[in-house]
């Protein structure tokens, strides 16, 4: 199976915890061991908001705190391909066009962010469609797409099957800030939706979450076209 997966800055946090790491790393490690093409995308995270807040301060215009974030994201992507060990690929790619070529390697691939403007689930949706992905699971730190943000109200319900123009019309209402892509960016909607990505969104608290998905259980939010 071909398969590409976000993981989520909610991995890193401020100080990123070596076991969490390693049970991603032993999970996703396993899935390219089992014989399925793998790319990893990396997100930000508290770091890259923090290093992005601090630039914004200094007088960095958007591109540069956004180019700040993206390598704090392949430091990110670094901490996961170490986590993998042998299964992974030895460099990162930057470019897209990159891509093809690294997954040829049967490594699990992993990356950060391409370019300002926009969120590393925009790459991870470029990263599915230019690698013909099967399954594209976007693990985060909620356990799927909510009627509501759930961090601003607890009482917003988990929907477990969403229609891309949903997430899109929302995705519209959102910012377009360095470190403030949320869940849902435009971006990284309309390329799902051209290439009609199958996609799901889980939490990546449990390495098996991601597994479960990408074996395609119903699990978390799944994105529907029809
Ligand atoms: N409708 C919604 N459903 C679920 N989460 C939402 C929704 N609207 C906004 N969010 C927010 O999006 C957050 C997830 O996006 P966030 O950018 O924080 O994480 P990420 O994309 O996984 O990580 P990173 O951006 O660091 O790669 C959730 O914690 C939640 O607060
Ligand atoms: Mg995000």
């Amino acid at each position: 199976m071909r398969a590409v997966v976000k993981l989520g800055g909610a991995l890193f946090r401020r100080e990123p915890n070596v076991t969490s790491l390693k049970g991603m790393g032993r999970a996703l490690g396993g899935f390219v061991e089992d014989g399925n093409q793998l790319v990893l995308v990396a997100g930000g995270g508290e770091n890259a908001r923090t290093y992005i807040a601090t630039a914004r301060k200094l007088g960095g215009d958007e591109s540069t705190c956004d180019l700040l974030g993206i390598q704090i994201t392949r430091a990110n992507a670094e901490l996961v391909r170490l986590a993998i060990g042998s299964m992974a690929s030895s460099k990162i790619p930057t470019t897209l066009s990159d891509l093809p070529h690294f997954v040829g390697s049967g490594k699990a691939v992993v990356m950060g962010g391409l370019q300002p403007g926009q969120s590393t689930n925009a790459v991870a949706a470029l990263a599915a469609e230019i690698t013909r992905a099967e399954i594209l699971v976007n693990g985060t730190d909620v356990d799927g797409v909510y009627t509501e943000d759930p961090k601003k109200n607890p009482k917003a319900k988990l929907i477990r099957s969403v229609h891309v123009d949903k997430l899109l019309s929302w995705a519209m209402g959102g910012e377009v800030f360095a470190g403030r892509y949320e869940l849902l960016d435009p971006l990284a909607i309309k390329i799902m939706q051209r290439a009609r990505i199958p996609t799901r969104f889980v939490s990546l608290g449990d390495p098996g979450n991601i597994i479960a998905a990408l074996q395609g259980k119903d699990i978390g939010t799944k994105v529907v076209y029809s």
